[in-house]
């Protein structure tokens, strides 16, 4: 089929922003990529704001930063570091994601999701999701963690999906099914990951928003009204993808806020980031334990 065409309209340091990335390219990313690892990954993990200290338990860890990779978008938000770590997480092969693309960066959607790709062509099957997220929910509180158990696609629904354009065949289908985004066995290692730690698991619904200003009250009443629990900026378009080509994913977010219904206080990302040290120890004590019985 060869490249399909490049579009270029806008440049993010030397990185021109692409509609629609080829296989040809996956594939090109995926190849450097082997060519520095001597393992097999069989599981991605995406670290969120705040969430990067997980990387460091990865052992016998090889570091590929993203600027390494040609045509690879690079993190350019405070709290991503912008690397792969790949190496053994519980005895598993992983490739975990220090940092990760998101769509307000001004990368394309494309791009936005570009590692789930990769993650793909290394032949991995499941992905972990983690991010920092607003509690929406009334009951959740800043440190608490949410299994992901459903997601509002508000970015697809405005147009945005990360699968709009030409549909590479050799992954997935045109239209794909999105009745089980996130694996019910997966969430049920989660939630028996997180009893035997003696943490309190949330479950809900994750509102995926374009950011990159945070939720006025009236939007965060109107997410509540919709049935969702947390809200951020992430997660959906590679969700969405990595569903597209059939890996198994579990999602969890660390409420790093609570969302202000009545605008009585304001978010940061410094408050973010903070709440990512609370939440760091919990999701790695549940990360380890799916890891184990996946
Ligand atoms: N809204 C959107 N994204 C977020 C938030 C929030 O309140 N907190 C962390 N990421």
């Amino acid at each position: 089929m060869g490249v399909r065409p490049l579009v270029k309209f806008a440049q993010i340091g030397s990185l021109y922003m692409q509609t629609y990335i080829s296989l040809a390219q996956i594939d090109a990313i995926t190849q450097e990529i082997k060519n520095r690892i001597k393992i097999q990954p069989v599981v991605g993990i995406i670290l969120g704001s705040g969430l990067n200290g997980l990387a460091d338990s990865v052992h016998q860890a090889v570091h590929i930063p993203y600027s390494d990779l040609t045509d690879f978008p690079v993190s350019t938000v405070h709290g991503h570091i912008g690397r792969f770590v790949i190496g053994e997480l519980e005895g598993r092969p992983a490739l975990v994601m220090q940092g990760r693309i998101h769509y307000y960066e001004g990368y394309t959607m494309g791009q936005t999701t570009l590692p789930v790709r990769v993650m793909q062509r290394l032949g991995i099957q499941s992905m972990i999701v983690t991010n920092a997220a607003g509690g929406v929910h009334p009951d959740f509180a800043p440190g608490d963690v949410m299994l992901i158990t459903d997601q509002l696609n508000l970015m697809g629904m405005s147009g945005l999906n990360p699968l709009m354009g030409p549909n590479l065949d050799e992954i997935g289908p045109r239209f794909p099914d999105m009745s089980q985004p996130y694996d019910r066995t997966y969430g049920d290692l989660a939630r028996k990951a997180a009893a035997e730690n003696g943490i309190t698991l949330r479950e809900g619904v994750y509102a995926g928003l374009s950011g990159p200003s945070f939720e006025s009250p009236a939007d965060l009443r109107f997410l509540r009204l919709i049935g969702a629990d947390a809200v951020g900026m992430s997660t959906v378009p590679e969700v969405i993808v990595a569903r597209h080509g059939n890996m198994r994913v579990l999602g969890l977010s660390g409420i790093s806020n609570k969302a202000n219904l009545d605008g009585s206080t304001i978010t940061t990302h410094e408050e973010v980031i903070e709440a990512g040290k609370v939440i760091t120890p919990k999701v790695e004590a549940i990360v380890r334990g799916i890891l184990k019985d996946m």
